[in-house]
């Protein structure tokens, strides 16, 4: 009947997976449309633990197709190895589960070996990538060079076309970064394998899910990264590149506006960011270490593509306003509220300090965040007081929970409609 789109609302890694993992159980497809495997998603059903790179996460649920869309950058390895683990995990995924958007653009070893290159050669200025090739990746899409999916329908054109395309970069490694070459033959010959396994995936899949959605089925959205990461309305140049907003939806599953019913924001109860960057209510020490957590639980705060310890703050509420403006929010959900247990106070950043003044929008966007958070002081409460993460309704929440909540809803102008609690599936509270 719809679209609907779940979008991050921060700088990623706000737990889109598990909230898509709920709401696939009403989707016939469910759509990742955007970036490639530096997105990590986490869900955790009973004793399993999925991460995800490159398959929406919503494939958990058997009924559902999930869909990668032409918006994404899909390095095929990775991409069958994850389909590896995936079966062997007890979740069938086959091509009729599965299907590739023709127009999805392929990533090989000579974006790899750009991406190291160039972070190496912006020295203290590096951007803090994942590594796995995704800016040069959209830098050839852009530039007109790039290998789309397609192009793997023909084996003999496939094989040209990454042989080319290795030899032109080669010239860049040498020239430019003075670094060894890649082996041209022995990648085309790899890749070739690759496209025989996957060319039975390939699909228009704009078509497919136009077809879909006017035969009355669901599709849901599933954004990777955040607002905060996005190319055009991100914290730029601290971004990734592509486009995590809502409408990055439209443009990378090829679908018309028309059909969009709900977007659903996706917000941490603190603030996490990956990579170098602004991060105006960044905290240290020991508030740092419980809200990062200690590494041991695959929750924590520790990055589920690269391992890298997250950098932890306050909910920013300045950024969260800015995110509901830029995605159209209709909803949000809150995810994490439990990690805030036994903390005495809580602090939210209702503004910014310059010149004086205090600024509660962001004129120019997020580019230059370069401010004094001014906050707002919340009381917290007791880790025993309740017990949060067994809470599966609004009134079993501890007063100063609901309090936050409440606050966090006035401030970003949205309801907020589910909070999650704990990792697992049902540990979430629906709020009428
Ligand atoms: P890239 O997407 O690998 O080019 O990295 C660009 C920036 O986005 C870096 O700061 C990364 O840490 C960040 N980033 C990319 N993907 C994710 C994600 O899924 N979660 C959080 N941060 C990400």
């Amino acid at each position: 009947m719809a679209l609907n789109i779940i979008v991050g609302t921060q700088w990623g890694d706000e737990g889109k997976g598990r909230v898509v993992d709920l709401l696939a159980a009403e989707a016939d497809y469910v759509a990742r449309y955007n970036g490639g495997d530096n997105a990590g998603h986490t869900v955790t059903v009973g004793d399993q633990t999925f991460k995800l790179h490159l398959i929406p996460s919503g494939v958990i649920h058997p009924h559902t197709i999930g869909i990668i869309g032409n918006g994404l950058v899909v390095n095929p390895k990775v991409l069958l190895e994850e389909i590896e683990i995936t079966r062997a995990s007890g979740v069938e995924i086959t091509p009729e589960r599965l299907r590739i958007s023709h127009a999805a653009h392929v990533i090989t070893p000579a974006y790899l070996a750009l991406d190291k290159a160039r972070e190496q050669s912006r020295g203290d200025e590096k951007i803090g990538t994942t590594l796995r090739g995704i800016g040069p990746a959209y830098n050839h899409k852009a530039a007109r060079s790039g290998l789309r999916m397609e192009t793997m329908l023909s084996l003999e054109d496939f094989a040209e076309a990454v042989a080319a395309q290795i030899e032109g970069v080669n010239e860049v490694l040498i020239n430019l970064y003075e670094t060894e070459p890649l082996d041209t033959l022995e990648i085309a010959k790899e890749y070739v394998g690759y496209a025989q396994e996957l060319a039975p995936y390939i699909e228009n899949v704009s078509s497919l899910l136009t077809e879909a959605l006017r035969s009355g089925e669901n599709v849901l959205a599933e954004g990777a990264q955040g607002t905060l990461l996005d190319i055009d309305h991100g914290t730029y140049p601290y971004v990734t590149s592509s486009n995590p907003t809502a409408a990055g939806a439209l443009v990378g599953l090829g679908l018309g506006v028309g059909h969009v019913g709900r977007v659903i924001g996706v917000t941490k109860a603190f603030q996490t960011r990956v990579g170098e960057g602004p991060f105006p209510t960044e905290v240290f020490g020991e508030t740092a270490q419980q809200l990062r957590g200690t590494g041991d639980k695959p929750w924590d705060e520790f990055g589920t593509t690269t391992g890298r310890p997250r950098r932890v703050g306050w909910l920013d509420a300045v950024l969260l306003r800015y995110a509901v403006q830029i995605n159209g929010i209709t909803e949000l959900t809150i995810t994490k509220l439990d990690v805030l247990s036994g903390l005495d106070t809580l602090y939210i950043c209702t503004g910014y300090q310059a010149d004086g003044e205090t600024h509660h929008d962001l004129p120019l966007g997020p580019t230059d965040l370069d401010y004094e958070p001014e906050y707002e002081e919340l009381p917290g409460w007791e880790a025993d007081e309740a017990d949060i993460m067994g809470t599966r309704k609004w009134g079993g929440l501890p007063q100063a929970a609901q309090a936050y909540i409440q606050r966090i809803e006035e401030l970003a102008g949205t309801p907020i409609r589910l909070i999650s609690v704990g990792p697992e599936r049902e540990q979430v509270i629906e709020i009428e």
